[in-house]
């Protein structure tokens, strides 16, 4: 996730793009960047750091009156946080420059053809391929020439292109990542997201995809890629600028929780190869490296914690290594026996928590091999690790996990298949059954989501109750876990996380008539013996709520109310059960009147001890 924005008009466009990056903010604040079309040649200023680090030297610059430009706020996705690294980037000449949102997944392909054309790169980005290939098209209109880059380029992208050629004209384009236009007096826009120019103006459209647009000051044309004209169908923001920052959602972690379905596809994004098979070449560790592992320790906190109790399962079924999992605070402490054939996964959405990299270092400094999962590119845990797999979750505003959470399911899910192909310890069959279950997340989860108004109701049922239990077994247990970790830390509610066979060896004591009992019985291993285990707390009193697979009726004969979410292969079914979960607790919070985005006590990233 990127903010980006252009503009043209009349006006400074200086002083619209600033304004309009610090809106678009909450997409993204590893670097920030402007450009500015002039005939002379094309004025880039970026800076690594926040839009306030950037506002620094565009104060000590003379900057000219330019009418037409663009702007991007980075949340890095490839290649380190660096100002090299920060949009816009530039073709050789310096006659070009983009602006992107994405990943562009033949990148690698790409950059390989325009060095052997003697193109000249000057970052490790994807996006500066796009500048590229505009420059070898000099010939044709900036717009004919972005609609052939979109014919080439695969994966997501939303750009902003401007041309010293053209200086009264920005093109945009989109496929999978969010374009909008703003349609003003004498004026256009271009954003990733609408707060970037209501103040401006409440006229706008929604770029489709596979669409490209032409803006100058008074006209906005779209077409396909194909350059037939498509009708721009104009909408009118009826949102203030509070609710447009959040999409329209009233919360930032209800927004989060929506965005899953693009951002689990965004984690997927360019990890298969032509034959749909997982490929994690950015891993950069070899299948030597790979197959001499003996064991593997994965390290975390939280709820990342519960992502590792996940890996366990899945990297225990599908390689058989054995697999043991720690929180982070307590493996560092305990004196694991590690040597260099141990595989330690340290599992940070931030990369910063204090405990997991102290877990990680302690890791190598016994010679272990060390992979990084996490959400924010070049966080210390991703600079220190051997390896690192990124989620590609943009950032999460909410302090409770959520868009993090099931995007580390998945990269790790991923590495499990990885690390089963490199071993050899699944049959072809096996690795395709669960890749192509991973493949449909996106779209299950959006189906999930859809229930929504039916998880809503039963919140409202319990937002005075003040015991839960969550239970579950195998794949389900750390999604039992995280549902009563959620209710937690926003709710402010008791909600015990169990294993659902342990319950009998004590903590069935607690149960009686105005406990809510959450069951999650998605993994066939063990369906029947959770159903068994909830027949138990139904028959102390306990209320029983299950989450199951679509088309199991065995559920609803134990549970006096039942979520179905698609079915999906074992394990990989975590990834759409936790989302029921996420907006179990986040309504029975609002309901109680919470703030679920700032929750008592708590901070978004740990780094003390
Ligand atoms: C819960 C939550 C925390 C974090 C934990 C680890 O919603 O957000 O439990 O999961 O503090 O944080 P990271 O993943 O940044 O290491």
């Amino acid at each position: 996730m990127c903010g980006i924005v252009g503009y043209v008009g009349s006006r400074s466009a200086l002083d619209l793009l600033v304004p309009g990056l610090e809106r678009l903010e909450y997409r993204g604040y590893d670097s920030a960047g402007v450009a500015l079309a002039e005939p002379e040649g094309i004025r880039i200023v970026r800076k690594a750091g926040r839009i306030a680090d950037l506002e620094r030297v565009l104060q000590g610059e003379p900057m000219p009156a330019a009418t037409v430009g663009m702007g991007h706020t980075r949340w890095a996705t490839h290649g380190a946080p660096t100002t090299s690294n920060a949009h816009p980037h530039r073709d050789c000449t310096g006659r070009v420059a983009v602006v992107h949102n994405g990943i562009i997944e033949n990148w690698a392909e790409l950059k390989a053809e325009l060095v052997g054309n003697g193109h000249v790169f000057a970052s490790d980005t994807d996006t500066e391929v796009v500048a590229h290939l505009v420059e070898e098209l000099a010939d044709l209109p900036l717009e004919e020439a972005v609609r052939q880059v979109m014919r080439r380029a695969e994966g997501a992208l939303a750009l902003v292109v401007i041309r010293a050629d053209e200086p009264d004209v920005v093109v945009g384009a989109r496929r999978g990542s969010p374009l909008v236009v703003g349609l003003g007096e004498g004026e256009n826009f271009l954003a990733s997201d609408i707060p970037a120019f209501l103040a401006y103006t409440r006229r706008m459209a929604v770029l489709e995809d596979d669409r490209v647009v032409r803006l100058d000051a008074d006209t906005a044309t779209i077409t396909d890629l194909d350059g037939n004209p498509v009708a721009v169908q104009e909408r009118h923001v009826e949102w203030d600028l509070e609710a447009a920052e959040k999409g329209g959602y009233p919360t930032f972690m209800l927004k989060e929780i929506y965005e899953q379905p693009q951002a689990i596809a965004d984690t997927l994004r360019g990890r298969f190869d032509q034959a749909g098979r997982v490929r994690l070449r950015e891993l950069e560790l070899s299948d030597d490296v790979l197959r001499a592992v003996d064991k593997v320790f994965v390290v975390a906190c939280g709820t990342s914690y519960h992502a590792a109790m996940m890996a366990k399962y899945a990297i225990e079924r599908w390689t058989r290594l054995p697999t043991e999992i720690d929180i982070a605070s307590e493996f560092r402490y305990r004196d694991p026996v590690l040597d260099d054939r141990t595989l330690v996964i340290g599992i940070s959405q931030s990369g910063e928590t204090a405990d997991t990299l102290a877990a990680i270092r302690y890791a190598k400094a016994q010679g272990s091999v060390v992979v990084g999962v996490s959400n924010v590119v070049d966080s210390s845990l991703a600079r220190e690790a051997d390896a690192v797999l990124y989620t590609r979750a943009g950032p999460e505003i909410g302090v409770a996990a959520t868009k993090t959470f099931t995007t580390q399911l998945v990269a790790l899910q991923l590495f499990g298949l990885h690390l089963a192909r490199a071993r050899g310890s699944l049959d072809d069959g096996a690795i395709e059954l669960l890749t192509s279950g991973i493949r449909a997340l996106p779209d299950q989860v959006r189906r999930v989501l859809e229930l929504d108004g039916e998880i809503a109701e039963m919140a409202s049922r319990w937002a005075g109750t003040r015991d839960f239990f969550f239970l579950g077994r195998s794949g389900d247990f750390p999604v039992a876990m995280e549902g009563a970790l959620k209710l937690k830390e926003i709710a402010y509610v008791r909600a015990e996380g169990y294993p659902a066979g342990e319950m009998k060896h004590g903590p069935i004591a607690l149960i009686e008539p105005g406990v809510v009992v959450v069951g999650v019985a998605t993994d066939s291993h063990v369906r029947q013996k959770t159903f068994a285990n909830m027949e138990e707390m139904r028959a102390r009193g306990g209320e029983i709520f299950m989450v199951v697979e679509e088309g199991d009726e065995a559920a609803r004969k134990v549970a006096d109310h039942a979520i179905a979410v698609p079915a999906a292969p074992d394990l990989v079914c975590t990834v759409t059960a936790v989302v029921p979960l996420q907006l179990l607790a986040y309504h029975i919070a609002t309901e109680r009147g919470f703030d679920v985005d700032k929750p008592r006590n708590l901070a978004k990233t740990v780094t003390v001890e």
